[in-house]
């Protein structure tokens, strides 16, 4: 792993073990950067990352859980995501009071940056996704406590709205970017996502800034820095 230089902290994952995930722990990894994983099964988490890789396991219904997880770190960054309509998986469960616990304790804990995966049109109450269980509302009750706990005092958060997530490597197109959730379509690998708040933590113009984001043509690209520069403001 190369040595870091330009994010000193550690960072905890939550859902690490999904398909974005993983990805923002390899792009950690690729930095140099200290991770810790939270996860809620053990032996997927050591199949996925090795036993190099600090793990934490609990639920993201369990505040002592999560506190445990954040304790002593600087930033999390956060890819979970609803996979069932109802049940400890579903919408309300995860992707709003999931990440509301985990916004909440990070805060507890000191954490100073927090990042999350959330989805473009997560302001369309009238979406159709929203059939199921209102997944972006939640979603957006979920940003709406980010933004308003970690725009405090010497706390930042970075918030990415992608549109269709895809499998790829990261770096390999150029990215378009926006704010106001005014894009109706596009695609964009999960690499992608994960690489653009992995540099939040160390990037400046990253910090509290919420944005869609697509792919534009493909095209390889040595960094996505200037994604940041690029937004709206
Ligand atoms: N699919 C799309 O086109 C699309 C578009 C825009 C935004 N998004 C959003 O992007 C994010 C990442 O998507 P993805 O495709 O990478 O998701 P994914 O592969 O389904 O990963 C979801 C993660 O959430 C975790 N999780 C689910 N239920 C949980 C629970 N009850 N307790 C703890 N962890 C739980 C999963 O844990 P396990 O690994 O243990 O299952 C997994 O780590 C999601 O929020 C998704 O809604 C998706």
């Amino acid at each position: 792993m190369a040595s870091n230089t330009l994010y000193s902290g550690t960072v905890v994952v939550a859902g690490a073990t999904g398909r974005t995930g993983q990805w923002v722990v390899k792009r950690l990894q690729h930095y140099g950067v200290r991770v810790r994983v939270f996860c809620r099964d053990r032996d997927k988490a050591l199949s996925l990352f090795g036993k190099d890789v600090e793990c934490v396991s609990g639920l993201i219904q369990s505040a002592t859980d999560i506190a445990n997880a954040v304790k002593g770190c600087t930033a999390v960054i956060s890819a979970l995501g609803s996979g069932a309509y109802s049940g400890e998986s579903s919408p309300g469960e995860v992707d709003r009071d999931g990440v509301i616990r985990l916004v909440d304790e990070a805060a507890k804990a000191g954490v100073k940056h927090f990042a999350l995966v959330s989805s473009m049109a997560v302001t369309r109450w009238y979406h159709p996704l929203n059939l199921f269980a209102g997944v972006l509302l939640k979603k957006w009750d979920a940003e709406e406590h980010v933004r308003k706990v970690f725009s405090q005092a010497d706390r930042s958060y970075t918030i990415a709205r992608p549109g269709g997530l895809k499998d790829g490597e990261p770096l390999r197109h150029r990215l378009h970017v926006d704010t106001g959730d005014k894009l109706w379509s596009g695609w964009i690998n999960r690499s992608d996502v994960a690489e653009l708040l992995v540099i939040s933590l160390w990037v400046e113009k990253a910090k509290n800034r919420t944005f869609e984001v697509i792919n534009e043509i493909e095209e390889n690209q040595q960094s996505l820095e200037s994604c940041y520069s690029n937004l709206p403001e």
